[in-house]
């Protein structure tokens, strides 16, 4: 996993005032909103006996293990051991990782890692993806849904950002087994300041052949190629956008890397047509939507989660490119930058441990307060570069 970036995590109407679990490369982590609707995030790993925060409570602007009632503030610093005499001073230690933590288009993105804020990579910009609910929603209807997968994240975001497989995989969606040549294309990189954030790029695709009564009605008429926008944005989403002779549909897909071998897709779709009520009740264009989305990841799964190996290899020689794969090349590149960066964990078993105890990706706080360096409980995963080195002293 590479640490130091804003994942996005989970829809943002989800969260509320009861504590909500989600897993982040198999950490746990633990999401609630305090009194003044802010959004918070822990490590939810309890530091007393290792209970899950999840399953307990807000209580103010804390939350409140479910096991013996410790509480820990905002910056997940423990305020509170209830089994301790009234007015004992409440351990150094006693505090959780708080990992940043912001909404936006919708969704809750959380800052995994431990870089102070001026030095944190910028959330990704999406294009026509307003920062807020309503604004989403004008002019568009907006349907969202999940889809689970046992395949890395890596597979998922290079499958998402992907045309060239669509006459193949998709062939009764929107891809034409006979028309598969993918037309040369500009890939456009999205920068935010200095930082690259995403690549995209247009293509036209061949709508399927038509079917059924379709073939005879349609006959002689030639349906246009279908300009289809495909791409990524770092870390973790992906982009399709297909301009259909009614109107413009776009998916915007959170994929979350939930562990080494399982993901989930959190989409929102937004089209410009059958907006209206009527079409939403007459014609269910809503459930129209939702289930034309799910069926382009049905149609995707046993081929992703059927790839070998499981991971996107580190080498770009390992696997072959083509020209059409010019958006994963530039995915595997953003990649490696940030490994050459020292941001590589390498290490998959997060959040659990045998007698060792419980790692955690380090949160900022961890390098804010050099004098509390022993003032954590769980060890924090060390970046691949850093793990060799100490391998290599202790092996001196
Ligand atoms: S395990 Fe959380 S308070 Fe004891
Ligand atoms: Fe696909």
């Amino acid at each position: 996993m590479i640490k130091n970036q804003w994942y996005a995590v989970e829809f943002g109407h989800v969260i509320g005032s009861t504590p909500h679990q989600v897993r982040l490369f198999g950490q746990d982590l633990v999401l609630y909103r305090d009194t003044k609707g802010e959004m918070v995030c822990h490590s939810d790993i309890c530091i007393h006996r290792g209970a899950s925060l999840a399953g307990g409570k807000v209580v103010g602007d804390c939350i409140q293990c479910p096991y013996h009632g410790w509480q820990y503030d905002t910056d997940g610093v423990c305020v509170k051991i209830p089994a301790n005499k009234a007015g004992s001073p409440v351990p150094k230690k006693a505090r959780v990782d708080n990992y940043p933590c912001v909404e936006k288009y919708g969704y809750v993105f959380v800052f995994f890692g431990d870089l102070p804020e001026n030095e944190r990579p910028p959330l990704a910009e999406l294009p026509g993806m307003a920062d807020d609910r309503e604004a989403r929603a004008e002019g568009n209807r907006v349907v969202q849904g999940e889809f689970a997968w046992n395949a890395n994240y890596e597979r998922v975001i290079e499958n998402g950002a992907d045309a060239a497989h669509a006459p193949f995989v998709h062939s009764t969606s929107f891809g034409n087994p006979n028309k598969p040549e993918i037309e040369d294309f500009d890939l456009v990189e999205h920068r935010v300041g200095d930082h690259l954030m995403g690549a995209t790029y247009v293509v036209h695709l061949e709508p399927p052949d038509p079917k059924g009564i379709w073939k005879v009605l349609r006959r002689g008429k030639e349906r246009p190629p279908v300009a289809t926008g495909n791409g990524v944005f770092f870390p973790n989403i992906t982009f399709l956008q297909v301009n259909l002779p009614i109107g413009v549909m776009t998916i915007f897909t959170a994929v979350v890397p939930v562990d080494e071998n399982h993901s989930i897709s959190k989409w929102t779709m937004m089209r410009t047509f059958f907006t209206q009520p009527w079409a939403i009740t007459l014609l269910r264009a809503d459930k129209d939507s939702y289930k034309r989305t799910m069926k382009i990841f049905y149609e995707d799964r046993a081929t992703v989660e059927g790839q070998r190996p499981e991971l996107v290899p580190f080498d770009l020689s390992a696997e072959l490119q083509v020209k059409s794969d010019a958006v994963q090349v530039a995915y595997r590149r953003w990649r490696q930058g940030n490994i050459d960066r020292g941001w590589l964990i390498d290490e998959h078993v997060v959040g659990t441990g045998r007698y060792e105890g419980a790692k955690v990706v380090p949160s900022p706080a961890r390098r804010a307060n050099p004098e509390l360096a022993n003032a954590w409980v769980l060890k924090e995963l060390e970046a691949k570069e850093a793990l060799r080195e100490r391998r290599e002293v202790e092996r001196a």
